[in-house]
Order: C-alpha cells, then sequence, then structure tokens
C-alpha cells in the first residue's frame, strides 16, 4: 500500500512541471526584476521550426529565446543594444524530441547549452543588469505589445521544467499564484504531438477545423475517411476548387445523411451515420464533373459500415 502511495505521488508531482501548447496558447508570468545573473532552463519539444519559447520583457531590456530556422536563437538586450547567441548550426531541434535548454549569464558572460552543445559571447555595453517590468511569456505573447521584437509564431509542443532565475514558472501558472494569465494551455505533454499519420483525429469543438495542403479537385481523385460522430449537421470536409465559386466539392452530412455535392449536382445517400460508429466512406471523382450531366455517372461515393 506504502509503496503503491509513494508511486503515485512521484508521478504526480513529474506531471505537475509539464505544459502543452497548441499554437494559440501562452503562460505570461509577471516578475519585475533587475538583475546581473540570468538562469534559465526547460526542455521542449516540437515540429515547429519558427516559434516563440520565452520572453522576458522590460522597457527597454529583453531577453527573448526562440526557433529560427530549426535552431535555437537567443536575443538579449541590456539597453546597449541587441545580442544574438545561436545553437549549433546542422542541429535541427524541430523533431519533436526533448531537448535541453540552459541558459546562464554573469553579467556580460553569457552561457547558452543546447543538450550537449555549448555556446558562449560576452555582451558589450557597461552595464549589465537585466531590467525586466513586463514579466515572463511562455508560448506566445499573447496581447502584449510594448516591445516590437517582429512577427513571432506562437510555440506549438510541449515544455518542461521552466525555470526563470529559481521561479519554477508552470508551477506558479498551474496554480495561478498571482496575477498569472494562461490561455490554452493543458499540464500534460498531449498525446497528440505524438501522432503518427495513422492516428486518429477529434474535432474538439464546433470551430476546429484542418486545411490539408492545396488538392485540385478538377484533377480528380479517391479519398478515402473513416468517421465516427453523433452530430446530425456538420461540414466533414470542403474544396474550394478553382477559386470560380461553382467549381467546388462539399461533403456534408444533414440530418445524419451523408450528402456529396459538387457544381450543380448532388448525391444523398439514405443511410443515417451520426450513431456514434465508425463509418468508411469512399469518394471517387474524376475530370468530368465539372461536366453536370456526367458527374452522376462519374462519381461513385458508397457508405460501408
Ligand atoms: C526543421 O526545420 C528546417 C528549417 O525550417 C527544415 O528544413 C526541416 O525540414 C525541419 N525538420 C523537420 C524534421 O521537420
Ligand atoms: C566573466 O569572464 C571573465 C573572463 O572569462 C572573468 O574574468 C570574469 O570574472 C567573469 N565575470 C563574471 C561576473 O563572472
Amino acid at each position: 500500500m506504502e509503496l503503491v502511495f509513494v508511486l503515485s505521488f512521484v508521478s504526480i508531482g513529474l506531471a505537475y512541471d509539464k505544459a502543452s501548447f497548441y499554437g494559440a496558447s501562452y503562460i505570461s508570468y509577471p516578475l519585475q526584476e533587475a538583475k546581473g545573473i540570468t538562469d534559465i532552463s526547460f526542455r521542449f519539444r516540437t515540429h515547429l521550426s519558427d516559434a516563440l519559447l520565452l520572453l522576458a520583457a522590460g522597457k527597454t531590456d529583453y531577453c527573448m529565446i526562440r526557433l529560427e530556422g530549426g535552431k535555437l536563437k537567443l536575443h538579449i538586450n541590456l539597453g546597449a543594444g541587441e545580442s544574438e547567441l545561436s545553437s549549433a548550426k546542422g542541429t535541427y531541434l524541430n523533431d519533436t524530441q526533448y531537448h535541453h535548454v540552459s541558459i546562464i549569464r554573469r553579467e556580460a558572460n553569457l552561457t547558452m547549452k543546447v543538450d550537449d552543445s555549448v555556446v558562449k559571447k560576452k555582451l558589450p555595453g557597461r552595464f549589465f543588469e537585466l531590467n525586466i517590468h513586463f514579466g515572463i511569456f511562455l508560448g506566445g505573447q499573447g496581447d502584449f505589445s510594448e516591445l516590437f521584437l517582429g512577427h513571432m509564431e506562437n510555440f506549438r509542443g510541449c515544455m518542461e521544467d521552466v525555470y526563470y532565475n529559481g521561479v519554477k514558472i508552470i508551477e506558479k501558472a498551474r496554480s495561478r499564484s498571482g496575477s498569472v494569465h494562461v490561455e490554452g494551455v493543458t499540464w500534460n505533454c498531449a498525446l497528440e504531438f505524438d501522432a503518427d499519420i495513422s492516428s486518429d483525429i477529434s474535432f474538439i469543438d464546433e470551430g476546429a477545423y484542418l486545411i490539408l495542403p492545396k488538392i485540385n479537385s478538377r484533377a480528380g481523385g479517391r479519398w478515402q475517411i473513416e468517421f465516427k460522430t453523433i452530430t446530425p449537421n456538420a461540414v466533414i470536409l470542403y474544396n474550394p476548387g478553382g477559386g470560380r465559386g461553382s467549381d467546388f466539392l462539399a461533403v456534408e452530412m444533414l440530418e445524419g445523411v451523408v450528402r456529396v455535392k459538387m457544381a450543380k449536382s448532388q448525391i444523398v445517400h439514405t443511410a443515417r451515420v451520426n450513431d456514434g460508429q465508425w463509418h468508411k466512406m469512399h469518394l471517387m471523382f474524376n475530370p468530368s464533373v465539372i461536366e453536370p450531366m456526367r458527374y452522376e455517372r462519374t462519381c461513385v461515393s458508397h457508405l460501408r459500415h
């Protein structure tokens, strides 16, 4: 009994300091300080090659860590202009594996360690305090716009064990201490970041959608979709075609029944499919569907349970 208790306690402890960001998420932690030292460390994983990881923002000073072209870049400004430090050339960090980042600054002496590789830099100027007024941002800058730092993509992936000068930012955010702001973050490393090509996708709210790279329905094609739902009315897929308005393909569900519409033609199925079971749909079409009269003959669409 005691052992079980200890193990579950430990696993809760580990889970406590993880966060998932989904591309529109961020954490902002209020902090004001002026220090000659900076210690930052965290682990992250992502498939994005360009994204904001961490920003410590002051009125003119800042320290920003982001991914640029798959490399980690540190931009720091102590008032004498920006200095930049980049992770090793030829090593891409956008590989969905965990990477460990540690930044240590003692006045002008800056060291950045990414996994096992270390880069160092001496900062210019005479004053070495990093003046932070607006706090620490993780994953995105929300509506913070006091400092213009250029366009930054929000982060999508997991971060864990984020320390900023001894403060455990994720733990503080999770316990909602002070006036921390949390937007769209979950306190785990979500399974979707391990998804492979055969993984199912859930559309978790009415606004959820997925855009695929351009598919030209004029060239014809063969699509197969497996889906399950209890929703009676929904768009399953839509292709706007060549942009002439009449050239679209829509697969939708009306009162639980699938309807395929293309240009001026449509097929409506009779079977109800919104029963919470998996259904497999095959959709085949070829260029002649652009001619509405031939559409019925050339488009074969059937549903199988
Ligand atoms: C990582 O990013 C680089 C630069 O954008 C890109 O060339 C590369 O294909 C990416 N790697 C992966 C695994 O996505
Ligand atoms: C910075 O590095 C220099 C040379 O490596 C050293 O002499 C100096 O003491 C260091 N400064 C601090 C504040 O650690």
